[in-house]
């Protein structure tokens, strides 16, 4: 299934301007594609072979179908709640598409000199395709609808070297599991704050996000350097990092989303980050010390900054003034992450040897 592309005319169905892209809104990656075709897979091949082989058996291939429970769904939602889960749908459906972009755009680059990664990122693109049609059809519900060739041709494109792709892509996905499947078990048990049936989705449609994540970990796995040396410990604590802490900002930001699904924010994102920092350990040489209270002190002050950075966006005063109000935070910002970044790591032999 391939997402929609656009809108048809004269269609009921609004076509939603994209929101405006801050350090918090899911970006859209490029590659070196010569050096992603060039890759040696010898080291790891056995495996990604077999993850190959899952990929082929497309699980979900008669998931992501729609059916009569979706019927005035939208309907019951309060304004307020609408407001949050329009959102919510919006950042999802445009970074399940950054993964399809990425992914189809490698299978399609490395087709002849390296057949079976461009095979497994081929399958990766049908499935990221699959979620953000599925994501944008229920945007369409709200009358509402993203327009992904708009996006594909306007939004900017950062590019990372592969080995920075494997890191945020590896965990992008494992983070995307743990989020869903977090969801899908408290709606489980609460199922009153299940306010829209997508969230019956959730539980194999994260074991798409883990199969994803798994194959970065065995292509990592087969490129040992990347996860081996002081320098790439370096990354990877970056990287884990940048990703806990964008995501922390930008929920607790939106906490009324997941005050709608009966959810605290904090204490979501804090198992989510846990989860994911432990996994992580399987492949990452190090992982972060998300057991040190302090580590939770800094991302509320980045929570606190931001708000005030929000504050004076959303001022009257005119744009010399805002950026003059900025500044102080914007400091403050880049001073927490480097006390963030200086934090001892957690050495992930050390660290629950039993998942390695
Ligand atoms: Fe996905
Ligand atoms: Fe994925």
């Amino acid at each position: 299934m391939v997402p929609p592309t656009a809108v048809a005319k004269g269609s009921a169905v609004a076509v939603k301007d994209p929101v405006k892209d801050t350090i918090l809104t899911p970006r859209f990656y490029t590659t070196d594609f010569e050096a992603m075709a060039d890759m040696d897979l010898q080291p790891n091949e056995a495996e990604l072979e077999a993850i190959c082989e899952e990929f082929r058996k497309d699980y979900n291939r008669h998931h992501f179908v729609r059916n009569d429970e979706f019927d005035g769904a939208a309907d019951k939602l309060d304004p307020q709640t609408r407001r949050v889960f329009i959102e919510f749908l919006e950042q999802s459906c445009t970074s399940e598409f950054s993964g399809f972009l990425l992914y189809k755009e490698l299978s399609r680059r490395i087709k002849k000199k390296n057949p079976l990664l461009a095979e497994c990122f081929g399958h990766m693109a049908r499935d990221e395709a699959r979620h953000a049609g599925f994501l944008n059809k229920a945007m369409s519900d709200f009358g509402m609808q993203l327009d992904l060739g708009f996006l594909t041709a306007n939004k900017d494109y950062t590019f990372f070297k592969p080995k920075f792709i494997f890191y945020a892509t590896y965990l992008s996905e494992k983070i995307g599991y743990w989020r869903y499947i977090a969801i899908f078990r408290h709606l489980e048990k609460n199922p009153d704050s299940k306010i829209f049936p997508i969230f019956n989705f959730f539980e194999n449609w994260c074991q798409d996000e883990n199969r994803h994540g798994d194959f970065f970990d065995a292509l990592m796995k087969a490129q040992p350097d990347t996860v081996r040396g002081p320098i790439a410990k370096l990354w990877c604590r970056f990287f884990l990092l940048a990703v806990f802490a964008t995501m922390y900002v930008r929920d607790v930001a939106r906490k009324e989303f997941y005050e709608a699904l009966s959810l605290d924010a904090r204490t979501y994102d804090k198992m989510v980050i846990e989860k994911t920092n432990e996994t992580s350990a399987r492949v990452f040489p190090v992982v972060l010390d998300v057991n040190n209270s302090k580590f939770w002190d800094r991302l509320e002050r980045l929570v606190d900054n931001n708000a005030a950075l929000e504050a004076a966006d959303n001022s009257s005063a005119s744009a010399p003034l805002k950026l003059l109000r900025k500044l102080p935070y914007w400091i403050g910002n880049g001073a927490v992450m480097a006390k963030l970044f200086l934090m001892s790591p957690t050495d992930s032999d050390k660290f629950q040897p039993a998942v390695r």
